[in-house]
């Protein structure tokens, strides 16, 4: 599964990215907010930073206003993805940009019919808001799962990103319900590796080692 970054804040990327084990990154209007800074200038540092997919979102709720904020992240670089949202306007821009081969990521999904017709748009990828749907008592990782299903029904390409991950356990869900990418904070990307059993471990070893004289000569 791949792992990607939610956030916009380029210092945050460039310091996990350096573990090699950040395939991309997902920004919002929210997450660019959040940093203060110009949101073009963001993108163009974080498609320096990580190989893979950087998707921006787009802010008009119009065709026409979307495909005009698209033609100005497309020029950023090749590995940035339009984002738009899952509506009518949205998925007519998804179909266009797709058609002349620009990466689309279709945002704010919230049902497993909403993912089939953005995929019939020839979505790339599709993000399924997982956190904000148990928020209100319902299934979040149903949603995944249900996805997945229709997915591989009809053999459709587009890659399930699970977004609006809220901890560790969101994570290991996607990857077992077949995800293809999961978005994350950083917070939980901290997570990932989190074992009380590994810690208590690496202590026992680096303790025997020591009271054994274990070294190890070059
Ligand atoms: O990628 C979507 C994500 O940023 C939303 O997360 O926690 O606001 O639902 P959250």
């Amino acid at each position: 599964m791949k792992i990607f970054l939610d956030t916009a804040d380029v210092a945050e990327i460039r310091e996990y990215a350096a573990s090699g084990l950040v395939d991309g990154v997902t920004t919002n209007p929210s997450l660019a907010a959040k940093t203060g800074r110009d949101y073009v200038e963001s993108l163009k540092e974080i498609c320096e930073v990580v190989p893979g997919a950087v998707s921006a979102e787009v802010l008009a709720t119009d065709y026409d206003g979307m495909m005009k904020e698209a033609a100005v992240f497309t020029k950023i670089a090749k590995n940035i993805a339009v984002k738009v949202p899952l509506t009518w306007d949205g998925l007519k821009a998804c179909a266009a940009l797709s058609k002349q081969g620009t990466m689309v990521n279709v945002t704010l999904c919230f049902s497993p019919v909403q993912a089939m017709m953005a995929a019939k748009a020839g979505a790339s990828f599709i993000s399924p808001f997982i956190g904000r749907v148990d928020d209100i008592g319902e299934d979040g990782m149903g949603l995944i799962h249900d996805i997945r299903a229709i997915y591989d029904n009809y053999d459709f390409k587009t890659e399930i990103l699970a977004a609006s991950v809220r901890h560790v356990m969101h994570v290991r869900e996607s990857a077992l319900a077949g995800a293809d990418v999961a978005t994350i904070p950083t917070s939980v990307f901290k997570a990932l590796l989190n074992h009380p059993l590994t810690d208590k471990g690496l202590a026992a070893f680096m303790a025997d080692a020591k009271k054994g004289g274990v070294v190890i000569k070059g």
